[in-house]
């Protein structure tokens, strides 16, 4: 492994420097536009992509589209610059359901083109021949169903007045709706022109410098900038009946009217968080940060989109307890969008690395208490889906293969945690002050470029590790990479982080009864700890005593709202069914809906039917992602 390790890097080196050379000599018209390397080595390459980026590849979009709210379909142009080898004369794209009616050169003269066999997940892929022209004219529509875009009806919105349309790119649906190379490791910068019918706004991934035109028929169009490569998949748009709020010089808010002061309050701290992730990791180098608070069906907590992070309004819980996603999605300003995983079998590189950015920022900004509150809770969720899966299961190492490595393999959550724990043991073996310098200098070395596990351990042996034996030894650099279950140095969370909580649950497993007065002082973490900690079966009546006791029913907080539901569903507690009803037909976040499906799916004659009756009613409003995964769990046949 650690031969191979070396060899990658000087192979990919080797690589990086040759694209350098390329790019001196490709002077695009913007003196400042950076193209970025390609990664040529076999860990970098992306089964989920048909594109041959090495031969030709996609550096620029610039997307002129209508959106069509009745049709329900994006349609206009999307004009690709094309960086190819003297002498290739053809472009491979990656699309999916698109519906393609012409492909030119930039003077409109025709292209041929082929549409290759589609793959399930996969897509197409669309083979354009260019002959010795670098600038292609796609004219097309996006598909009924296109993965990635979500078309809300009014009643979907907090306002009920206005459609709404919402994209998730991440990790291979924007071929839903873009023809590109829709692969991680191809950075694109991107332009963009959009028109809505008024009074609809639309926000993108993308900085907005000029004011909205009048097109005519009542319709807006608004242009959108991203001058930096990026990975395509953190190309986004949402559209709708929403309203800006400012938080600070370079951060705000854009939601619907109702939630603008409630989402604007609990992201008061946001510019707090920039200045706190610059201190820890260097320059925040997107310019403005804002961010979109969705309807609820949007199917994840949050997306790291350039400069428009998008979240659920979920996160709202009117205490500001859950913004650790904030925090989240804001690290992969660093980790994922300026240094990004070159294909999915390195998800970690982008999650594990932002889960323990995301940390570092509760602490600087919230204290030691909450961030290894947090941590530990993290940390216990991870040795459960280690276990769950076994140990020796290849889908809890960090850098996947085979069939783990789809783009969906890190949804095991594993990734996450165990790539957070793997930087938090090399930071406490190697000491703060030296980890926080080479991380910083990590991302600074690589930003705007694609990586691999290869490649980021080869960096951490040359400018952290620097040949001392000894050091090398203690990390367990590979086992932590390459193979499942928890490397032997991982450090623990500190057990202190949830002594009370620990010792109420143990007293509850015994006595079956709470001090309602300690819950009423905890934390949300703590509050989710003991939930996470009550006995896996209990009585009709001791649930009421719980709901009664601890307001769980009632709850804001959809975190503590979520868990009650499972805990309830996972005993037949009739009485939560009518919540859990109400729950699952407004929120589309996968991981809130995916779970409680499946408890109700596992209490056979009394969770099927339950669950069958209220999927009907619900699947409609969710978002491909989530009925993607929970059809497979409440239609398939089992
Ligand atoms: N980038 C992810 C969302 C994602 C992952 C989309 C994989 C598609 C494929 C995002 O940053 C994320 O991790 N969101 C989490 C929140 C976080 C606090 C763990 C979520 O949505 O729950
Ligand atoms: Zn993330």
């Amino acid at each position: 492994m650690r031969l191979f390790a070396i060899l990658t890097m000087i192979l990919t080196t080797a690589t990086l420097a040759a694209c350098s050379a390329d790019n001196a000599s490709e002077k695009s018209d913007n003196e400042t536009s950076i193209i970025s390397p390609i990664i040529s080595s076999e860990d970098a390459k992306d089964p989920y992509s048909y594109a041959q980026p090495e031969i030709a590849r996609v550096t620029h979009v610039d997307l002129d589209l209508a959106l069509n709210f009745e049709s329900k379909n994006v349609s206009g142009t999307a004009s690709l610059d094309i960086l190819a080898n003297d002498g290739v004369d053809t472009v491979i794209l990656d699309i999916l359901d698109l519906e393609i009616f012409s492909v030119t050169d930039a003077d409109g003269t025709a292209l041929s083109y082929a549409l290759g066999k589609a793959e399930e997940g996969k897509g197409s892929p669309l083979e354009i021949v260019m002959g010795d022209k670098r600038q292609i004219v796609i004219t097309y529509k996006s598909g009924p169903n296109a993965k990635a875009l979500q078309w809300l009806v009014p009643e979907q919105t907090a306002g009920g007045q206005h459609p709404y349309l919402l994209s998730q790119g991440q990790p291979t649906l924007n071929r839903t709706w873009i023809p590109t190379q829709d692969s991680p490791g191809i950075r694109q910068t991107w332009k963009a022109k959009i028109s809505a019918p008024e009074p609809l706004t639309v926000v993108m991934s993308g900085l907005s410098n000029q004011e909205p035109e009048d097109v005519g028929e009542g319709r807006r169009a608004f242009h959108f900038e991203m001058d930096k490569p990026v990975a395509p998949y953190l190309i986004a748009i949402a559209a709708g009946d929403i309203v800006f709020k400012a938080l600070g010089p370079r951060s705000g808010v854009w939601t619907e009217p109702v939630m603008l002061d409630k989402a604007a309050a609990e992201l008061v701290d946001t510019e707090k968080m920039i200045d706190a992730a610059e201190e820890l990791y260097g320059p925040y180098r997107w310019g403005r940060y804002d961010m979109i608070v969705l309807p609820p069906s949007f199917p994840y907590g949050g997306m790291e989109n350039p400069v428009m992070t998008f979240l659920t309004p979920t996160f709202i819980a009117g205490d500001r307890s859950l913004t650790g996603l904030v925090a989240h999605e804001l690290a992969h300003s660093w980790s994922g969008n300026l240094v990004t995983n070159a294909n999915w079998s390195d998800s970690w590189l982008n999650e594990g690395t932002t889960s323990y950015f995301e940390n570092r920022i509760i602490e600087k900004l919230y204290g030691e208490k909450r961030a290894n509150q947090e941590r530990a809770l993290n940390f216990a969720g991870m040795e459960e889906t280690i276990a769950e899966n076994g140990s020796d299961s290849n889908i809890t190492a960090l850098h996947l293969t085979g069939e783990n490595a789809s783009p969906e393999g890190g949804v095991s959550g594993v990734i996450y945690d165990k790539g957070a724990s793997f930087l938090h043991t090399v930071e406490a073996i190697v000491g703060r002050e030296k980890f926080d310098i080479w991380l910083e200098s990590w991302f600074d070395r690589h930003a705007f470029q694609p990586a691999t596990s290869a490649l980021f351990l080869a960096d951490m042996r040359k400018n952290l590790v620097k040949g001392d034996a000894k050091l090398e030894a203690k990390l367990m650099l590979d086992a932590w990479i390459y193979q499942p279950g928890l490397p032997s140095n991982a450090l623990r969370p500190d057990p202190a982080a949830f002594a009370e909580v620990d010792a109420a649950a143990k007293d509850y497993a015994s006595r079956r009864s709470l001090d309602k007065n300690l819950w009423r002082n905890w934390t949300s973490a703590e509050r989710l700890r003991l939930l996470n900690k009550l006995p896996e079966k209990l009585s009709a009546k001791e649930l009421a005593q719980l709901d009664n006791d601890l307001g769980l029913t009632n709850s804001t907080n959809n975190e503590i709202l979520f868990a009650w539901l499972n805990l309830a569903l996972q005993n037949r507690y009739a009485p939560a069914v009518p919540s859990a009803e109400k729950f699952l037909a407004t929120v589309g976040r996968r991981k809130f809906v995916a779970p409680l499906f499946e408890t109700l799916m596992e209490q056979d004659n009394w969770g099927t039917p339950i669950a069958k009756r209220i999927y009907a009613q619900t699947r409609g409003g969710y978002h491909s992602v989530t009925t993607g995964t929970v059809d497979e769990l409440v239609l398939a046949d089992r």
